[in-house]
Protein backbone atom coordinates (compact mmCIF):
# COMPACT_ATOMS: atom_id res chain seq x y z
CA UNK A 1 0.00 0.00 0.00
CA UNK A 2 3.01 2.33 0.96
CA UNK A 3 4.70 1.29 -2.05
CA UNK A 4 1.99 2.02 -4.43
CA UNK A 5 0.90 5.30 -3.08
CA UNK A 6 4.45 6.39 -3.13
CA UNK A 7 4.71 5.27 -6.67
CA UNK A 8 1.25 7.21 -7.63
CA UNK A 9 2.32 10.00 -5.59
CA UNK A 10 6.11 9.75 -7.44
CA UNK A 11 3.98 9.20 -10.82
CA UNK A 12 2.40 12.71 -10.17
CA UNK A 13 5.17 14.62 -9.38
CA UNK A 14 7.15 13.35 -12.45
CA UNK A 15 4.19 13.61 -14.54
CA UNK A 16 3.80 17.88 -12.86
CA UNK A 17 7.23 18.44 -13.38
CA UNK A 18 7.60 17.55 -17.02
CA UNK A 19 4.59 19.35 -17.67
CA UNK A 20 6.33 23.13 -16.10
CA UNK A 21 9.29 21.89 -17.82
CA UNK A 22 7.53 21.41 -21.48
CA UNK A 23 5.40 25.06 -20.75
CA UNK A 24 8.83 26.43 -20.25
CA UNK A 25 10.59 25.39 -23.04
CA UNK A 26 7.71 26.27 -25.65
CA UNK A 27 8.97 29.00 -27.54
CA UNK A 28 7.16 32.29 -28.02
CA UNK A 29 6.37 31.85 -30.90
CA UNK A 30 4.15 28.30 -30.69
CA UNK A 31 3.20 30.06 -27.26
CA UNK A 32 1.67 32.70 -29.27
CA UNK A 33 0.42 30.87 -32.15
CA UNK A 34 -1.46 28.35 -29.07
CA UNK A 35 -2.37 31.10 -26.82
CA UNK A 36 -2.87 34.58 -28.60
CA UNK A 37 -3.23 34.29 -32.44
CA UNK A 38 -7.18 33.16 -31.74
CA UNK A 39 -7.67 37.20 -31.17
CA UNK A 40 -4.56 39.06 -32.47
CA UNK A 41 -4.07 36.53 -35.44
CA UNK A 42 -1.22 34.29 -36.42
CA UNK A 43 0.41 37.20 -37.99
CA UNK A 44 -0.45 39.83 -35.83
CA UNK A 45 -2.62 41.82 -37.89
CA UNK A 46 -5.70 40.48 -35.74
CA UNK A 47 -7.60 40.01 -38.77
CA UNK A 48 -9.19 36.84 -37.21
CA UNK A 49 -13.45 36.61 -36.53
CA UNK A 50 -12.57 37.02 -33.18
CA UNK A 51 -10.46 39.80 -33.42
CA UNK A 52 -12.48 41.61 -36.18
CA UNK A 53 -15.23 41.57 -33.60
CA UNK A 54 -13.61 43.08 -31.00
CA UNK A 55 -11.42 45.48 -32.97
CA UNK A 56 -8.19 44.28 -32.33
CA UNK A 57 -5.42 46.75 -33.75
CA UNK A 58 -2.71 45.30 -36.21
CA UNK A 59 0.69 44.69 -34.33
CA UNK A 60 1.91 47.89 -36.78
CA UNK A 61 -0.20 50.00 -35.14
CA UNK A 62 -0.18 48.82 -31.71
CA UNK A 63 4.03 48.44 -32.04
CA UNK A 64 4.61 51.92 -33.23
CA UNK A 65 1.90 53.94 -30.51
CA UNK A 66 3.05 51.32 -27.64
CA UNK A 67 6.54 50.33 -25.59
CA UNK A 68 7.43 46.63 -25.37
CA UNK A 69 6.81 47.82 -21.61
CA UNK A 70 3.88 48.96 -21.60
CA UNK A 71 2.79 45.64 -23.66
CA UNK A 72 4.36 43.52 -20.94
CA UNK A 73 2.18 45.37 -18.02
CA UNK A 74 -1.09 44.70 -20.92
CA UNK A 75 -0.21 40.68 -21.01
CA UNK A 76 0.19 40.44 -17.76
CA UNK A 77 -2.60 42.76 -16.28
CA UNK A 78 -4.77 42.65 -18.90
CA UNK A 79 -6.80 45.02 -20.70
CA UNK A 80 -10.16 46.31 -20.98
CA UNK A 81 -13.17 43.05 -21.18
CA UNK A 82 -11.78 40.76 -23.43
CA UNK A 83 -7.56 40.87 -22.91
CA UNK A 84 -7.38 38.74 -20.49
CA UNK A 85 -4.47 38.83 -17.79
CA UNK A 86 -1.73 36.16 -18.70
CA UNK A 87 0.57 37.08 -15.48
CA UNK A 88 -0.58 33.84 -13.46
CA UNK A 89 -0.36 31.41 -16.36
CA UNK A 90 2.85 32.79 -17.50
CA UNK A 91 6.44 33.88 -15.92
CA UNK A 92 8.42 37.12 -16.97
CA UNK A 93 10.10 35.55 -19.44
CA UNK A 94 7.42 34.37 -20.91
CA UNK A 95 5.77 37.16 -20.97
CA UNK A 96 8.60 38.88 -22.61
CA UNK A 97 9.24 36.38 -25.41
CA UNK A 98 5.62 36.80 -26.20
CA UNK A 99 5.88 40.28 -26.34
CA UNK A 100 9.09 40.16 -28.30
CA UNK A 101 7.54 38.01 -30.63
CA UNK A 102 4.49 39.67 -31.19
CA UNK A 103 6.42 43.03 -31.78
CA UNK A 104 8.77 41.00 -34.55
CA UNK A 105 5.38 40.59 -36.22
CA UNK A 106 5.37 44.92 -36.98
CA UNK A 107 7.80 44.34 -39.45
C1 LIG B 1 -9.94 36.86 -26.40
C2 LIG B 1 -9.12 37.61 -27.32
C3 LIG B 1 -7.66 37.88 -26.96
C4 LIG B 1 -6.66 36.96 -26.68
C5 LIG B 1 -6.78 35.44 -26.62
C6 LIG B 1 -5.45 37.72 -26.46
N1 LIG B 1 -5.71 39.07 -26.60
FE1 LIG B 1 -4.33 40.55 -26.50
N2 LIG B 1 -5.81 41.95 -26.72
C7 LIG B 1 -7.15 41.67 -26.96
C8 LIG B 1 -7.88 42.92 -27.03
C9 LIG B 1 -9.37 43.06 -27.30
C10 LIG B 1 -6.94 43.96 -26.83
C11 LIG B 1 -7.20 45.47 -26.81
C12 LIG B 1 -7.51 45.90 -25.38
C13 LIG B 1 -7.86 47.37 -25.28
O1 LIG B 1 -7.14 48.19 -25.87
O2 LIG B 1 -8.83 47.67 -24.60
C14 LIG B 1 -5.65 43.31 -26.65
C15 LIG B 1 -4.46 43.99 -26.44
C16 LIG B 1 -3.21 43.41 -26.44
C17 LIG B 1 -1.95 44.13 -26.44
C18 LIG B 1 -1.76 45.65 -26.42
C19 LIG B 1 -1.75 46.20 -27.81
C20 LIG B 1 -3.12 46.27 -28.40
O3 LIG B 1 -3.38 45.52 -29.37
O4 LIG B 1 -3.95 47.04 -27.92
C21 LIG B 1 -0.96 43.18 -26.48
C22 LIG B 1 0.54 43.44 -26.53
C23 LIG B 1 -1.60 41.90 -26.46
N3 LIG B 1 -2.95 42.06 -26.45
C24 LIG B 1 -0.92 40.70 -26.47
C25 LIG B 1 -1.53 39.46 -26.32
C26 LIG B 1 -0.79 38.23 -26.08
C27 LIG B 1 0.71 38.11 -26.02
C28 LIG B 1 -1.73 37.25 -25.97
C29 LIG B 1 -1.49 35.77 -25.69
C30 LIG B 1 -0.81 35.44 -24.46
C31 LIG B 1 -3.04 37.85 -26.15
N4 LIG B 1 -2.87 39.20 -26.33
C32 LIG B 1 -4.22 37.16 -26.16
C33 LIG B 1 -7.69 40.41 -27.11
C34 LIG B 1 -7.03 39.20 -26.90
Amino acid sequence: MTTFLSKVTTGGLLLFGSALIASAQKDPKDLYLDKCSACHGPDGAGNTAKGKKLKIKGAKETTAKMSAADMIKVVQNGKGTDMDAYGKEFNADQIKGLVEYYRSLAK
